[in-house]
């Protein structure tokens, strides 16, 4: 069972371009598998046949060539026999104590992404399982900050972002109590529509705001806010920076845009996710802090079981005090391992052709009399219209790739002055698409 098992590992891993499955209804698979959980067991062989053979064909591979929709994901091959090899070491990520080989490797890893950022000295931060954690992490962090003054002890909080911004802040804010105010747009938030916002705000509102979170490289357009701007802003009030660069971050290694990431060294905070970008198996996301010191006050728990992690005789970084999280996997291993074996060379090339994707398939659009760019790409999204279709015909068009097998690619909106258009969206992540595969999916809208 072992050899099985480690035999469809190894094939899984060294297919470029795996069955694209597709959900079924619940009701389906369950007369497919049959009862799997029973009192007796029905055996780790017959278990994982039914997996292989049935279930995990109801299931679509994010690493897929033609899998361009949401936020794809495309983990080397080192990572993700990396992430066996995690599981298999049995490692407790929380604290030094009990991880401290792995914790090491984590760092070594987060000091390249610190890197990448430009963030002084003495910034630093730890792997967390995505975006969503990293952004709540930071949020709570930036509110304890804030209510560290004590006229703000019973006040609610207040952040402002965009629309742009990913629903994970709007759902995060919910989870800490604080309202959202919203600039409103989805195209790139300047320092300019921040302070109009900010000046229609009254008193009472604008003393509760403790925080802006601003999008490097928003999730529906890959647009990378005015970090620079709203770094000014944010230092002359005195509010906590947040940048969501989950998925945009990785674009950081990447020479040819990171002149649009400038001012984010000045963030308080900032959230990259190496499962999106940065080529790792889920889950991991990061959060980076300017002064991790804060986020240690806001996180550390306490307990007497937990009294000797820091004993200096057992004490060394604990990554369980910079995010929400106790026990946790030591989900940065796979990144530390692939960096190590690639360099970070090869990183910034695969994240280049996600970029050099992007553009040709502009050109491709733009060369097509029945498709229309609806802005220009920008990191690894393209946003477009195939002239004269609704809504149906997207949708209709997404469910037949996918029934096929050939691709998938969802919808999206974007804001018109009428509304809300539907539109086609590709996102590029995988450096193996080639152009060909980009050619086949717009042979789909003829
Ligand atoms: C900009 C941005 N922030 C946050 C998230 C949430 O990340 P996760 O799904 O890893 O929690 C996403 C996911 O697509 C994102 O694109």
């Amino acid at each position: 069972m072992t050899l099985d098992v480690m035999k469809y590992a190894i094939n899984r891993i060294t297919n470029e371009s795996p069955e694209l499955g597709a959900p079924r209804k619940e009701e389906e698979l369950k007369s497919m598998v049959g009862e799997t959980i029973t009192p007796l067991g029905i055996g780790g062989e017959k278990a994982f046949h039914l997996f292989r053979d049935v279930l995990v064909k109801a299931t679509v591979p994010i690493d897929h060539p033609r899998h361009l929709a949401f936020v794809p994901a495309a983990p080397t091959r080192a990572a993700v026999m990396f992430d066996l090899v995690t599981s298999a070491s049995s490692i407790h990520g929380a604290y030094w104590m009990e991880g401290a080989g792995g914790i090491f490797c984590e760092n070594e890893a987060m000091k390249w992404l610190v890197s990448l950022t430009g963030m002084p000295k003495g910034a630093f931060g730890v792997f967390t399982s995505g975006g969503t954690a990293a952004n709540l992490s930071s949020m709570v962090t930036a509110r304890e900050y804030w209510r560290e003054n004590e006229l703000n002890l019973n006040k609610k909080g207040c952040i402002i972002t965009s629309v742009g911004a990913h629903s994970s802040i709007k759902a995060m804010a919910k989870v800490i109590d604080a309202d959202v105010l919203l600039v409103e747009t989805d195209d790139l938030m300047t320092a300019e529509a921040l302070q109009e916002k900010m000046n229609s705000l009254d008193k009472n509102t604008m003393e509760r705001v403790f925080a802006v979170v601003a999008t490097g490289g928003t999730t529906n357009a890959g647009i990378v806010d005015d970090l620079e701007g709203i770094a000014a802003i944010c230092k002359e009030l005195n509010l906590w920076f947040h940048v969501d660069a989950a998925y945009g971050g990785g674009a950081l290694a990447a020479d040819s845009v990171r002149h649009l990431f400038k001012g984010i060294e000045k963030a308080d905070s900032i959230t990259i996710d190496p499962h999106k970008w940065l080529f790792s198996p889920y889950d991991c996301g990061a959060v980076i802090y300017r002064n991790p010191e804060l986020a240690k006050t806001a996180h550390s728990q306490e307990g007497s079981y937990l009294d000797i992690i820091k004993d200096p005789g057992a004490h060394g970084f604990n990554p369980s005090d910079y995010q929400i999280q106790l026990t946790r996997r030591l989900r940065g291993l796979p990144l530390w391992y692939s960096l190590a074996t690639h360099g970070t060379n090869k990183y910034k090339w695969a994240v280049e052709r996600g970029i050099e994707l992007a553009n040709l398939a502009g050109e491709l659009i733009s060369s097509r009399p029945d498709l229309e760019l609806i802005r220009p790409p920008s990191l690894s999204c393209v946003l477009f219209r195939r002239k004269g279709w609704s809504e149906d015909d997207y949708k209709n068009w997404t469910y037949t790739n996918h029934r096929e097998g050939l691709a998938l690619v969802t919808p999206s909106k974007w804001k018109t002055k009428k509304g809300f258009e539907t539109v086609a969206r590709f996102c590029f992540i995988n450096p193996d698409t080639t152009e060909d595969d980009i050619k086949i999916i717009l042979d789909t809208m003829n």
